[in-house]
């Protein structure tokens, strides 16, 4: 173990980038290495093989590529989806739109079914555009990152499963995988897909997507072109399958500093304590605390519903006749960093809190406290300096 430590630094409570250990910095500091070393190949197979088990899949295909949690979405698009074809999108926010968006950029034929504001689509109204329709694809935001709204990942497949069982179910993860339970084949879900930054605990710059053999099945028979270059899993299967089983193949070079961190965080999230199971419960535990602290201080969540309610992050309206500028930087001087709002109709009203990976399970950092007594302070000096 190094003794290496960061620098003493404001508490990033974001929801992502999030704050990291030593250990995983430390292992980004790795010196050059060619990414065919024998020394590095197993470093990437065993990052494939840690990733399935965060998902708890057996054998879905992970593909880990330089770039950040939109290339998935480029991904998806690109090889899932043939121009023309119907995709379904359940759109809780900022993230469903980009995703539509970005669907839409292939030439996919996309349908929304847009949840009220703070709120996820119910599952009748899925089974009822499931009847009327027939889609390629469903995708949803697991987390929406713009609200902290929850969707009921497991509802939402078995949904698909009974209506319309030919359909892939894409599960946009990258505000959950593991701060939220994933059961990737337990539940049906056909892609989950998601960054390095947020719940798996290390510095941005890896795409992180895995896709059941049932979605590389229809990537594999497709009948046109995949319609992309750098996100084509034409070009990215063999070289997955190769670090996998011991040897290594070159399309374009992979982050491979990023890839020593990566397998570090993995490594303390499947191997050391706390458990996976533990994780999910102490992110569960850290929010309930800061959501009732919050709701004690006054502040109302956008979540419209506990069960809603995400358990990485939280969104807050600023109370009445306070803005971002009376607490940010009131939170700020006591060197925690928050976030402001991002939904494009109210992101002046609201704040959103991350409580993801290490401020939430290393038992020896007191960041979930820190976070709740700067919250009540910056309130109290705000309240006061205008009188509200
Ligand atoms: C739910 C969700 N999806 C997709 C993205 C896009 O990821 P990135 O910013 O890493 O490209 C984000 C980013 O925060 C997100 O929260």
């Amino acid at each position: 173990m190094s003794t290496f430590k960061q620098e003493p630094h404001k508490l990033l409570v974001i929801p992502g980038p999030i704050e990291v250990t030593d250990e995983v910095l430390y292992a980004n500091a790795h010196p050059s290495m060619s990414h065919v070393s024998p020394d590095f190949i197993p470093v990437f197979g065993d990052c494939l093989r840690m990733t399935r088990q965060v998902l708890y899949t057996a054998d879905a295909q992970p593909f880990l590529i330089s770039g950040s949690g939109t290339l998935g979405w480029d991904q998806v698009s690109a090889n899932l989806v043939e121009p023309g074809e119907n995709v379904l999108v359940l759109n809780s926010g900022y993230f469903g739109d980009a995703f539509t968006d970005c669907l839409r950029t292939y030439g996919a034929t996309v349908d929304e079914l847009h949840a009220p504001f703070g709120s996820a689509v119910d599952l009748k109204t899925l089974e009822v555009a499931l009847h009327s329709k027939s889609y390629k694809l469903v995708a949803f935001t697991h987390v929406d990152t713009s609200t902290g709204v929850l969707s009921d990942a497991k509802g939402i497949a078995e949904v698909v499963k009974l209506v319309s069982p030919d359909s892939l179910t894409v599960l946009d993860g990258v505000c959950s995988v593991a701060s939220e339970e994933i059961q990737m084949d337990a539940w049906g879900i056909d892609v989950v897909l998601t960054a390095s930054q947020k719940g798996l605990g290390t510095p941005p710059g890896l795409s992180i997507l895995v896709a059941s053999q049932k979605a590389v099945k229809v990537f594999e028979t497709r009948k046109s072109p995949v319609t992309s270059y750098y996100a084509s899993w034409k070009k990215w299967l063999p070289i997955m399958r190769a670090y996998e089983a011991g040897s290594a193949a070159y399309f374009a070079t992979p982050p491979v500093n990023l890839i020593y961190a990566y397998n570090a965080s993995l490594t303390a999230i499947t191997q050391k304590s706390p458990s996976l199971a533990d994780r999910f419960r102490l992110h569960k535990e850290a929010s309930a605390r800061i959501k009732s602290a919050a709701e004690e201080l006054g502040f109302r969540q956008l979540a419209v519903d506990a069960a809603l309610a995400a358990n990485g992050m939280t969104a807050l309206y600023f109370p009445d006749g306070l803005v971002a500028s009376d607490l940010l930087p009131r939170l700020a001087k006591r060197d925690i960093v928050v976030a402001g709002g991002l939904h494009k109709d109210y992101k002046e009203k609201y704040f959103r809190i991350g409580h993801m990976g290490v401020s939430v399970v290393d038992a020896q950092r007191d960041d979930i406290d820190r976070v709740i007594a700067a919250l009540k302070e910056s309130l109290a000096e705000a309240k006061a300096s205008k009188n509200v």
